[in-house]
């Protein structure tokens, strides 16, 4: 699904991640630990093709990174869910909008898409505010259609960069048996996180601790 050999990125003359290599098959569950400013966001944002991969090699679904040409880029992210801290929703448009549109870019069909559509913002917890325009919902609530929009279309793999960031504790144990869900279907998830309940969710999945750019532990061994 994932498979990185000696990847590094530099900002500037500054090493924001240096020799990663890995690999993650299909259905794995994998957290990246680490400090802030250790590196886990940039390595999320290369497997997406938000920033560009200049040393080492990677493949995501089948996608060479470094022989993907800009205009293939759209292909890999239609099987690659991604749930950034950076968040975005369209504020005038409703919650049911905002998730459908992941599924109207695919040309599905409106019964399905409605019904698909439905069933995602029930698991949200956002039934009652599904044509309620997303200017109106708090943080959290944003936060929510956010991850419903990337989940709707069953990703292969879901990247998520410390999604539970701004939830309190019961949403985010809810959010967690959402992923956990997802896992158990059998999608890959690689995701960021600070927080030691949400590692406690998910306790057979892999780790990968990240200091400074470097992997300095792997499934807790050093
Ligand atoms: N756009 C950027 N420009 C310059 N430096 C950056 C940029 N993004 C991240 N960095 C630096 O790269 C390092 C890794 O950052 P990041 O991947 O965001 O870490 P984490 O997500 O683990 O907190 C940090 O030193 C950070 O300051
Ligand atoms: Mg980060």
């Amino acid at each position: 699904m994932v498979e990185l050999t000696r990847v590094s990125h530099t900002f500037g003359s500054q090493w924001a991640l240096k020799d990663i290599s890995f690999k993650l098959g299909k259905g794995e569950f994998m957290f990246l630990t680490g400090h802030s400013g250790a590196g886990k966001s940039t390595l999320l944002k290369l497997l997406y093709g938000a920033l560009p991969l200049k040393r080492g090699k990677a493949r995501v679904c089948g996608f060479e990174l470094n022989k993907l040409r800009r205009g293939r880029l759209p292909l890999l992210r239609r099987r690659v869910g991604v749930v950034f801290q950076d968040f975005k929703v369209l504020p005038r448009r409703s919650v049911f909008d905002n998730v459908a549109m992941s599924l109207e870019v695919r040309g599905m069909q409106r019964t399905h898409l409605e019904r698909r559509v439905r069933a995602i913002i029930r698991a949200m917890g956002l039934e009652a505010k599904s044509y309620t325009p997303c200017e109106f919902l708090s943080g959290g609530e944003q936060q929510r259609v956010a991850i419903a929009r990337s989940m709707v279309a069953g990703p292969e793999l879901i990247l998520a960069d410390e999604p539970t960031g701004n939830l309190d504790v019961d949403l985010t144990m809810h959010l967690m048996d959402i992923f956990k869900q997802f896992h158990n279907y059998g999608t890959s998830v690689i995701m960021a996180t600070h927080s030691r309940e949400v590692l406690d969710c998910v306790p057979n999945a892999r780790t990968l601790h990240l200091e400074r750019g470097r992997i300095v532990a792997r499934d807790g061994v050093p």
